[in-house]
């Protein structure tokens, strides 16, 4: 396939809003809106759609961002493209930069990335550097590889990225009004850089100053993050300008294992700006969320059931009112954390090699 072929689809249908025509692409995004009925009945709000991003070409959001970020690169002449990441974001530059024919380096907090990014790194041909530290650190030392010139910068901190991961507002944005006639109140989603939270808002702010958008039309961008890895929800609830960078983080959600969120500045006044909140779930919360998105067929990693157990938190504390129109985010899918998956799940069960005894089985 050519890039041509692609051309206005998916992220790049939005290409008036994106610093180029097309990208380096597979193609990205044009992802489901679901409804999920029993959630909602169960949670308690009167409308419910989740955005699955997991269903992009390598499996999370992180498509949106190196489609751009990876052509800016090939534009730049760069010989190396780099990230840091808790998994999601290597699998997708390993991918991109592969599509492009380009040498790509990710740099992974040894022992807490799961199974699934780190086969997509691999067999995408990612040199994979495991280092003895958490996420934080690996994106210090990447920053600093991109400053002395060794590699070019592809997380989120790249604005490159950001520009392409503003399509999941507009995509939201059309398809919840095509399908229901009126702009969702309230957007959940899951937080660990804050990059998807500042580019959303980026997107709001586009459409209501090109007249797309009336300001009281922008959905409350609402964060959730894990309970031991918080530092966003922490200066949201104490009303703090500026983040504490935590130095110890633990969450089952290795996703959103992050004490430092880099994009921090920009995410804060989207959340406040747009009437939002940010609230933190526990990895008990998360697991049973991301059970009650498998019982919709959605199946998403648990750093995405993090919007969903946020939602029901803030349904439960009052702070989300049952009549509000709400979207939730679920940023990565279900195969990308398959040891989470099984843990999550119920176990297969041994059957003899034999009708009349699986017969027997079933009816015991
Ligand atoms: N959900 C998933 C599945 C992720 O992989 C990430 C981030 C997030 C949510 C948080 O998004 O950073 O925009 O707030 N993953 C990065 C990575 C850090 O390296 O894959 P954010």
């Amino acid at each position: 396939p050519t890039f041509d072929e692609f051309e206005g689809r998916g992220v790049w249908r939005y290409n008036a809003a994106l610093p180029f025509e097309v990208g380096v692409t597979l193609p990205e995004g044009d992802t489901p809106l679901h409804e999920a009925p029993r959630l909602r009945e169960d949670i308690g709000v009167d409308k419910l759609r989740i955005k699955h991003e997991g269903m992009n070409p390598t499996g999370s959001f992180k498509d949106r961002g190196m489609t751009v970020g990876v052509r800016v690169a090939k534009e730049l002449g760069v010989g190396r493209l780099a990230c840091a990441s808790t998994g999601n974001t290597s699998a997708a530059l390993a991918a991109y930069g592969a599509r492009g024919g380009m040498e790509t380096l990710v740099l992974l907090p040894s022992g807490k990335v799961a199974a699934g990014k780190i086969a997509q790194a691999s067999l995408h041909d990612a040199r994979i550097l495991e280092v003895d530290g958490n996420f934080d650190s690996c994106l210090d030392i990447v920053q600093e590889l991109a400053a002395r010139g060794e590699a070019y910068l592809l997380n989120s901190l790249n604005p490159f990225r950001l520009e392409g991961q503003k399509t999941i507002g507009f995509e939201i944005l059309e398809a919840h009004y095509e399908d229901y006639g009126e702009y969702p109140d309230r957007i959940v989603l899951p937080v660990g850089n804050a990059g998807n939270t500042s580019a959303l808002y980026k997107a709001f702010r586009e459409l209501v100053q090109s007249g797309s958008l009336d300001e009281d039309q922008v959905p409350k961008l609402t964060g959730v993050q894990a309970e031991g890895a918080a530092p966003m929800v922490e200066a949201v609830r104490e009303g703090n300008d500026e983040v504490r960078r935590w130095e110890h983080v633990e969450t089952k959600a290795t996703a959103i294992r992050i004490g430092n969120p880099v994009n921090a500045p920009k995410a804060l006044p989207g959340i406040r700006n747009t009437g939002g909140t940010a609230v933190a779930v526990t990895d008990e919360e998360i697991t049973d969320a991301q059970r009650d998105l498998a019982g919709e067929g959605i199946g998403v990693e648990p750093a995405s059931a993090a919007s969903v157990a946020g939602l029901r938190k803030l349904r439960q504390s009052g702070e989300i009112s049952a009549d509000e129109s709400v979207v939730c985010l679920t940023t990565g899918h279900l195969l990308k954390d398959p040891d989470a998956a099984f843990a999550a799940g119920d176990d297969p069960e041994p059957v003899p090699n034999d009708t009349e005894a699986v017969i027997d089985h079933l009816h015991e």
